[in-house]
């Protein structure tokens, strides 16, 4: 690790953090109780009341004394939780790097408390190819920080016709496949990717739209678009792919996830099929579970998403749907746009916001209101989608890797393009006043991002020599 006498020691000069007094959550072990939390080098070291009494005893903890030890005072507002996982994110490379590159989609992702994000295949050209999948593996890991798991296209150029080749998509690295952006329509095409798919055991994620019924569509179909005078995407060209799919998942017995889940009848749906045992999944964002239609009264750009901010039903039907484990899991679908495509009339604005930065604060929002348990917001965050990638959760607990998030649930902030990371600022959030900051995140034990000094949580970091 670098260390240099011409700046100040930063935290990823430590070998040894420690987190005081946090609340620290871990649903996967109904572990939610204030501890001190020990990381030495990449593993949790020591979790429970009193684990770190005195920093001259820390040196016993690892080995040989005089480590350099990066201490998180006392803070009994913190929450110290599993490092946070989203399901769907596009980084926008290779291609369109004016909108977001790795280097800054993980860097957002990073200042968002994610330590592992998967990247959806949308880009230019479209990842359906194993050079793609390897080309993201590799240079995510050499940027080091937040970890990327790249999701493949399910069909060549993600036009829906033909299947791409899964076992060397799997085997350079590709934990899923979707066409995300686009919905595989035909029903042979979707039923032999589930039956492909599922002989790699790669779930196939879904972005379940009937094109034929949204043809033209701006947003949500209903009151608000008459109004408008704007053609609607009607709730029923989400429910009837949702329909199929659950149909063929269960005639196929192959995993199957939902993507951006937005409507009360795909939540019906889903519950049903779910209770009879089909292995299907969802995934929520934080923008459908907050916003409604009624936002595009100003044809405001920022607005627009694919699938549409829907009713307050909907939104009723999604926070029960969270809360008792119906959705699985909260996921951002990060999908960053430059002025280029969000600076223009409503029609021909491209659809899509920013979510990386604000899912931790407005998701807690949800909390504070009562709407979804803090325990089962975790869940949904760390544990949940990390299963459905077939990946192995990130954990607090003696012996487990270090990846862990903290955050400051009641620190108070302004959404200003400035303090976003992301290339792009497409989010209707600009000039709001939101509560919860990501003050850490730790990947594999080295701290990616770190707002602590800042909000004077790191006044007795000690630096010892080696
Ligand atoms: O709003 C969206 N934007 N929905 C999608 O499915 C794709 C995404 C994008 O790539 O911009």
């Amino acid at each position: 690790m670098p260390s240099s006498a011409s700046r100040p020691p930063s935290s990823s000069d430590y070998d040894v953090l420690v987190f005081r007094g946090v609340r620290a959550i871990d649903p996967l072990s109904n572990l939610d109780a204030i501890v001190d939390v020990v990381v030495e080098g990449k593993v949790i070291k020591r979790v429970g009341p009193n684990a770190a009494v005195s920093l001259a005893g820390l040196a016993d903890l690892g080995g040989p004394g005089g480590q350099r030890v990066f201490d998180v005072p006392h803070a009994p507002r913190a929450l110290l939780l599993p490092g946070l996982f989203d399901l769907h994110t596009h980084l926008r490379e290779p291609g369109q790097e004016y909108k977001e590159d790795l280097e800054s989609g993980l860097g957002a992702a990073a200042a968002g408390g994610f330590t592992d994000v998967c990247a959806m295949p949308n880009t230019r050209p479209v990842n359906d190819n194993r050079a793609i999948t390897e080309m993201l593996s590799y240079k995510s890991r050499a940027l080091g920080g937040t970890r990327l798991h790249p999701i493949a296209a399910i069909t060549v150029g993600q036009k829906g016709e033909v299947l791409t080749e899964m076992a060397d998509l799997k085997a350079g690295g590709a934990i899923a496949v979707s066409d995300d952006g686009y919905c595989v329509t035909r029903s042979d095409v979707m039923r032999r990717a589930l039956e492909y798919a599922s002989t790699f055991d790669l779930p196939v994620i879904q972005h379940c739209e009937d094109h034929a019924l949204t043809a033209g569509a701006q947003m949500h179909e209903g009151a608000m678009s008459t109004k408008l005078g704007l053609r609607g995407w009607p709730r029923v060209a989400e429910d009837i792919i949702v329909a199929r799919d659950v149909i063929l998942a269960e005639y196929t017995r192959a995993k199957y996830h939902v993507a951006h889940i937005s409507t009360l009848g795909a939540v019906r749906i889903l519950r049903e099929a779910k209770s009879r045992g089909v292995p299907v999944t969802a995934e929520v964002t934080p923008h459908h579970l907050l916003l409604t239609d009624a936002l595009l009264l100003g044809y405001n750009t920022a607005c627009k998403v694919n699938p549409p901010l829907r009713e307050k039903g909907d939104l009723e039907a999604l926070y029960e749907a969270l809360a008792d484990g119906t959705i699985d899991c909260v996921a951002t679908d990060h999908a960053p746009h430059s002025s280029l495509e969000k600076d223009c009339d409503l029609t021909d604005a491209s659809p899509g916001m920013i979510g990386l930065e604000l899912c931790v604060p407005l998701m807690l929002g949800l909390v504070h209101k009562g709407i979804v348990p803090l325990q089962r917001l975790v869940h949904a965050l760390t544990a949940a989608p990390a299963k459905i990638a077939g990946l192995p959760p990130s954990r607090i607990k003696e012996g487990a890797e270090a990846n862990l998030t903290l955050v400051d649930p009641s620190a108070e902030w302004t959404v200003t393009a400035d303090r976003l990371r992301s290339k792009s600022k497409n989010t209707p959030f600009l000039g709001q006043n939101v509560t919860g900051m990501v003050v850490m995140t730790i990947v594999s034990g080295v701290v990616a991002f770190d707002a602590s000094a800042k909000l004077g949580y790191e006044q007795s970091r000690q630096a010892r020599p080696k």
